[in-house]
């Protein structure tokens, strides 16, 4: 089934108060361009901000604790990020499996979490460069994608990001041909995972997409948008892959 593109900016740690005007600036171009969905996921300290500034635009967070409350300091419950205004989390980001040492079953129940909070949940997944080049990458992707499966996922709240990791802030991008074979490969597995309805899941393709290469991968079959990093920051470098998908 062909689904509407989605293109998703996912700042990191990345930007202060002054930024808020570059998020007012890709609401603008996201507003122009209605054939895409669009949206940007800030440092947590701007959620709240970017929503009252910028009303309809979906602002997302870029991970949510498992946990309903309790001792876990430093951390935020997706109910905290639903109330300051998000309407999605991105969770099991590589930087965070990698950085944190987040295992696919913390993944899964953060998944769970933001759906029980009222938040979409977008689930990343990919393989490192050493289990690509050991031919490891559909096996790897997978079984990751499998282990981090909600329970009662549905297309209406869920989205998949492949993002091999080796490709993120490297401007490397894989082979197109890669691409499709593994966003195939995702396919697949959703299928199996969930049946009926997992051609509605939206897979997002994320590592170095930027206004020149995004036209090719959102053409690839089964890429169905782009989780960018980099290129997400200003409205210069996000409005052309806005426009790529729109
Ligand atoms: O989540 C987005 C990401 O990891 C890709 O980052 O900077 O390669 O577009 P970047």
């Amino acid at each position: 089934m062909a689904n509407r593109k989605y293109i998703v900016g996912n700042w990191k740690m990345n930007g202060l108060r002054a930024q808020l005007s570059d998020i007012a600036d890709i609401a603008a171009i996201a507003a122009n361009h209605e054939g895409a969905d669009v949206g940007i996921c800030p440092p947590a300290t701007l959620i709240s901000a970017a929503v009252q500034a910028n009303p309809g635009f979906a602002i997302g967070a870029q991970d949510c604790h498992f946990a309903e409350n309790g001792a876990h300091t430093g951390c935020l419950s997706a109910a905290m990020l639903r109330e300051a205004g998000a309407t999605y989390s991105i969770v099991g980001h590589s930087e965070r499996r990698a950085d944190q040492q987040e295992s696919d079953a913390e993944v899964k129940a953060k998944a769970e979490a933001a759906h029980a909070a009222g938040m979409d949940a977008i689930i990343c997944v990919g393989e490192t460069e050493e289990e690509r080049d050991a031919g490891q990458a559909i096996e790897i992707v997978t079984v990751q994608l499998a282990r981090s499966f909600p329970a009662d996922a549905s297309a209406d709240w869920l989205t998949i990001a492949y993002e091999p990791v080796w490709a993120i802030g490297t401007g490397r991008v894989p082979e197109t041909s890669d691409v499709a074979e593994m966003h195939a490969a995702i396919r697949d597995k959703l299928e199996e995972l969930m049946g009926q309805g997992s051609d509605s899941v939206r897979i997002l393709y994320g590592g170095s997409m930027n206004g020149g290469n995004a036209s090719e991968l959102l053409a690839v079959p089964n890429v169905d948008g782009g989780l960018v990093g980099g290129a997400s920051l200003t409205a210069a470098k996000f409005g052309p892959i806005i426009e790529a998908a729109a």
